[in-house]
């Protein structure tokens, strides 16, 4: 399997985690990649936001809890997107026994995976716990999502001291991307924090910024993604230049 493998993370909540996760996973659907997208997320945020509500079907919570392969729990939900849910008892794993070996539940689940997709999306919850330790070592590649604040500069000083660290006892080196996922285009604070991004993380900051719009806020409720619910809008625009950027890797 040669997929790219890509962490959606920010220990910040409502951030555009999901949002980001959902309409880019359906972008790279609809440039006709293979993607497999994972709610590593108890919220199961990303299952509603793609239009799966029913609770009572197995997902994740099953592969971790009852060892049971990837593959027979992912669900077709769109041409070329597959999606593992998280499942109603996907905290519970907080609770497994088995120390170390914890962390790599996602991993190993992963490397059994056989099915040809070119992109995994990893959905990941607002906390730096058991489940974000599991997408930190499942993945290759870390795309953070950020507003355009100050207070969000020092939370991602923050992460990307965790980053190092994982780097570090891991002896790898993750490809990390960031995102203005929230972006307010006309202040000029937002602007100073994208500027910022850009001086100190070099060759991180994604070239397309996703605008601040009230479409975006209101697919979720549709359990449909843009490209469905406002397919000519200037959101759909941005995340499919988004997308182009991942692509190629289009930075700052
Ligand atoms: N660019 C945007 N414009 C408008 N609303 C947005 C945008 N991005 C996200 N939102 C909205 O903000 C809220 C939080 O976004 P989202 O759920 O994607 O964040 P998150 O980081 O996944 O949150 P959590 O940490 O709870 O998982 C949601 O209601 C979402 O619809
Ligand atoms: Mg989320």
């Amino acid at each position: 399997m040669t997929a790219r493998v890509i962490s959606v993370i920010n220990q910040k909540g409502g951030v555009g985690k999901t949002t980001t996760s959902v309409n880019m996973s359906h972008g790279l659907a609809l440039s006709g990649y293979r993607v497999l997208a994972i709610d590593l997320d108890p919220q199961a945020h990303l299952a509603s936001s793609l239009g799966i509500t029913r609770e009572d079907i197995a997902g994740l919570d099953a592969v971790f809890l009852k060892g049971v392969p990837l593959h027979s729990v992912q669900i077709t939900v769109r041409e070329n997107l597959k999606l593992i849910s998280a499942g109603g008892h996907l905290n519970e794993v907080e609770n497994l026994d088995g120390g170390k070996s914890r962390g790599l539940l996602l991993k190993r689940a992963l490397d059994q995976y056989n099915e040809d997709v070119d992109f995994i999306i990893i959905d990941s919850p607002p906390s730096s716990g058991l489940l974000v330790i599991n997408a930190l070592f499942a993945a290759e590649e870390i795309l953070i999502p950020m507003t355009g604040d100050y207070l969000a500069m020092q939370g991602l000083s923050h992460l990307m001291a965790t980053l190092t660290n994982f780097e570090e006892a891991l002896q790898k080196s993750y490809k990390q991307w960031i995102v203005l996922s929230r972006f307010h285009d006309r202040r000029r604070l937002a602007q100073e924090v994208r500027d910022k991004l850009i001086e100190y993380f070099p060759d991180s900051v994604l070239q397309t910024s996703i605008s601040e719009a009230a479409a975006l806020a209101e697919c979720p409720g549709f359990g449909q993604t843009v490209y469905e619910y406002r397919p000519n809008s200037k959101s759909a625009d941005e995340y499919t230049s988004l997308v182009n950027d991942l692509i190629s890797g289009r930075v700052f």
